[in-house]
């Protein structure tokens, strides 16, 4: 699958909003139930996101596949630079296509040289049943399995060093 993906600071641009809707209402609303308060929770002004596209054979175009998160944490208790990885999500008929690697990798490859200090920290909380995606990109799970928008969650990390 051919795939291009561009990063997008804040929530601003008329197209770029409409992507990432159109992704998260399908996968986290109609497929998941989650409400969508819970989803469009106000913090995507404030996120860096990352839209994938894939190239569709038929009509020679890109379309939508999948998006992505990333927010700064602020008062994170760790000494890193902490980013939290949220809401990625891929349309069902992408998925298992290197969508969700893609976009991660992308991410990282335009990760500002941070300043103050060589070793950065990603946090997330995955679903369960994704938890086996995020190991495959480096993720260690940690604690204890709880729940958030109804939906079984474990919290992971991985350490980013520059
Ligand atoms: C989880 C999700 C984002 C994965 O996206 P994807 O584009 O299918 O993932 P990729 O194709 O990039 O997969 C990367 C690797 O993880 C594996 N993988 C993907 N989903 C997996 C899963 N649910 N369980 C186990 N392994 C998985 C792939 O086989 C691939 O392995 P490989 O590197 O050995 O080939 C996608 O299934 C999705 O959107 N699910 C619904 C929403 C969701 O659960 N989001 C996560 C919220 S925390």
């Amino acid at each position: 699958m051919l795939l291009r993906a561009r990063k997008v600071i804040g929530f601003k641009e008329e197209a770029d909003i409409h992507d990432i809707t159109a992704i998260r209402r399908k996968v986290f609303g109609e497929e998941q139930g989650i409400d969508y308060q819970l989803d469009f929770d106000g913090l995507d002004e404030r996120s860096t996101h990352i839209i994938d596209t894939a190239l569709d054979e038929e009509s020679g175009g890109f379309v939508s596949a999948g998006t992505v998160r990333f927010r700064h944490i602020e008062d994170h208790p760790s000494p890193y630079y902490v980013v939290k990885l949220e809401r990625m999500a891929v349309l069902p008929q992408f998925r298992k296509g290197g969508v969700g690697k893609h976009m991660l990798e992308f991410y990282l490859a335009c990760w500002p040289r941070l300043k103050r200090g060589n070793e950065s920290l990603m946090i997330l909380n995955a679903q369960v049943s994704a938890q086996r995606f995020y190991e495959r990109l480096s993720f260690l799970a940690e604690g204890e399995i709880f729940q958030e928008a109804g939906i079984d969650h474990i919290s992971m990390s991985r350490h980013l060093h520059f």
